[in-house]
């Protein structure tokens, strides 16, 4: 089976390392970079830290690059100190909510029951919600990983409406392939994660999951970004640090764009 998702998305967790005037430079240099590349062939997206999100709306208005948040609180107003709640990421222009990161699981005390507050919340109020799943070493180790996969998807879209499935994107990102001591997984291993994913949808929500894009997120490179945007399964890339600076990420953009409309092309 191909998947039926008709545009390519590529996006960056900035995670924790910009100041707020180095995200606003950011996003003005990728959105001066990609100006030419219609949006209807490119989703082009960051997630970035929420003290800069309401000012990267302020100072770049008509952006082409959707603005991201990492992660929300559910509930839209209460006793929860230091969180931050959909209307506040409202009030901040932000598009796209990012929930479940492996690194919000891991030192945050995330779960998949969380993750499908968040996600509800996210979709309740109008956001794409970008939903990152992924398996760890010891879980691939014990030969869990679709199984895993399948309980993280399954969760996570509880109670989510079919008719709401247009605002939900993917991202597979394997834990074990994220950052600095990441391994990226082979295009055909993702490929296959992937089309598991992809069978969890269709079961779930018939052949309105078939209109999902999944990302896959891991140590993403320019080394390796071609030959993942070239496997059947794979609709685009989350990408964390060769996308932290928009000259490098622009290029990357490219490359695997002109990959993406040979593989469009050839359906
Ligand atoms: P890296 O690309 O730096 O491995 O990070 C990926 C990631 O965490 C995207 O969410």
């Amino acid at each position: 089976m191909k998947s039926h998702v008709k545009r390519l998305y590529v996006g960056s967790n900035l995670k924790m390392y910009k100041t707020v005037q180095q995200t606003v430079a950011y996003f003005r240099g990728l959105d001066d970079l990609t100006r030419d590349i219609p949006e209807s062939e490119l989703c082009l997206f960051a997630a970035a830290s929420y003290t800069a999100l309401y000012t990267v709306s302020a100072e770049l208005s008509k952006m082409r690059v959707y603005l991201g948040a990492q992660d929300l609180f559910w509930e839209d107003t209460g006793p929860y100190t230091g969180a931050v709640s959909p209307i506040m990421l409202k009030e901040c222009g932000v598009r796209v909510v990012q929930v479940g990161h492996s690194e919000r699981r891991r030192h945050f005390g995330e779960t998949d029951s969380s993750v499908n507050k968040k996600v509800r919340a996210s979709l309740h109020h109008g956001f794409t919600t970008l939903i990152c799943i992924g398996e760890t070493i010891e879980e691939k180790s014990w030969n869990v990983t679709e199984e895993r996969l399948r309980q993280q998807v399954k969760i996570a879209l509880n109670n989510v409406r079919p008719g709401q499935l247009s605002k939900v994107w993917l991202a597979y990102e394997p834990v074990w392939a994220i950052g600095e001591e990441g391994t990226p997984a082979t295009p055909e291993y993702a490929n296959r994660m992937h089309q598991v994913i992809r069978d969890v949808l269709m079961v779930k929500f018939s052949n309105e999951g078939q209109f999902v894009p999944i990302l896959y997120g891991g140590s993403v490179n320019t080394e390796n970004a071609i030959e993942m945007i070239a496997q059947p399964e794979v609709d685009g890339l989350y990408i964390g640090r060769s996308a932290w600076r928009a000259t490098e990420f622009n290029l990357l953009i490219r490359q695997v764009r002109s990959v993406w409309l040979e593989k469009s092309n050839s359906d």
